[in-house]
């Protein structure tokens, strides 16, 4: 029998008002593997890992993580569980400097570790060791990218939630995120869900995807497999090798 998963998203439905933006989902990630969720622009892939942090909550079904259902719980409370994200937009604090950034990823752990992670996430991303004492809104987009990856890191997570780190970076930039992706999960058995529109880099570099079409998840399989599907080359990878 292969474990039960880390993370298992259950029949989850969710509302804006009366609109529904999730129609009950199904999604599963394993202990150790890189997910991606893959979808058109108001899919509701924000929504889905929002919804994983209880905002907007799941109105029907389960979101299990370690075992736990999770999907009543305060959203303080799960960001005490080993969950850490990266959302979309970046949402950096702008006007603390990199280091209070950094500092603020490692709250919930209280300081422990902090030089030691600091050390870390300054050798995955250089560039921020050298804007330690910068503030956070005067950086680039894709150190400020860095940054919102950085910052979730800080806390160690077990479960890693990524919406789109690559949107709006140059093709340099987007190359030594995912390379950081592939390291944080290879060497350090890192899980991650990554949602990202660059269908083609993300399904190169998961283990498995989810293709979601107006709050539905409408075909998964692997990686590999589903960059190879023709309905998913037309829909997704249609001119976009980059
Ligand atoms: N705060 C909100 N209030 C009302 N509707 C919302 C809100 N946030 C998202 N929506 C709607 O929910 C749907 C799903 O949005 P969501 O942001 O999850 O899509 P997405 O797949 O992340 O899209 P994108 O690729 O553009 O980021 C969209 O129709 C969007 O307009
Ligand atoms: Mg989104």
């Amino acid at each position: 029998m292969s474990p039960a998963p880390l993370l298992s998203i259950r029949g989850v439905k969710a509302f804006y008002g009366r609109i529904m933006a999730l129609k009950g989902v199904d999604l599963e990630v394993n202990e150790g593997e890189i997910v991606t969720l893959i979808g058109a622009n108001g899919a509701g892939k924000s929504t889905l890992m929002m919804t994983i942090f209880g905002n907007p909550r799941a109105q029907d079904g389960a979101i299990v993580y370690g075992g736990r259902d999770i999907s009543r719980l305060p959203t303080h409370e799960i960001a005490r569980l080993s969950i850490a994200q990266s959302p979309e937009g970046r949402r950096i604090f702008p006007r603390m400097t990199v280091r209070e950034n950094l500092q603020m990823g490692a709250a919930v752990l209280g300081g422990a570790h902090y030089e030691e992670d600091l050390e870390r996430v300054c050798g995955l991303f250089p560039r921020l060791r050298e804007r330690l004492d910068q503030r956070g809104g005067t950086l680039s987009g894709g150190e400020q990218q860095m940054l919102a990856i950085a910052r979730a890191l800080m806390s160690r997570p077990r479960l890693l939630l990524l919406d789109e780190p690559s949107l709006g970076l140059a093709p340099l930039i987007v190359k030594q995120i995912f390379s950081v992706i592939r390291e944080l999960n290879q060497k350090e058995g890192m899980t991650v869900l990554l949602v990202e529109q660059n269908a083609f880099h993300a399904l190169r570099l998961a283990d498995r995807g989810y293709i979601m079409v107006n709050g539905e998840i409408t075909m998964t399989g692997s990686g590999a497999d589903l960059l190879r599907s023709s309905e998913v080359q037309a829909a997704y990878l249609e001119g976009g090798r980059h």
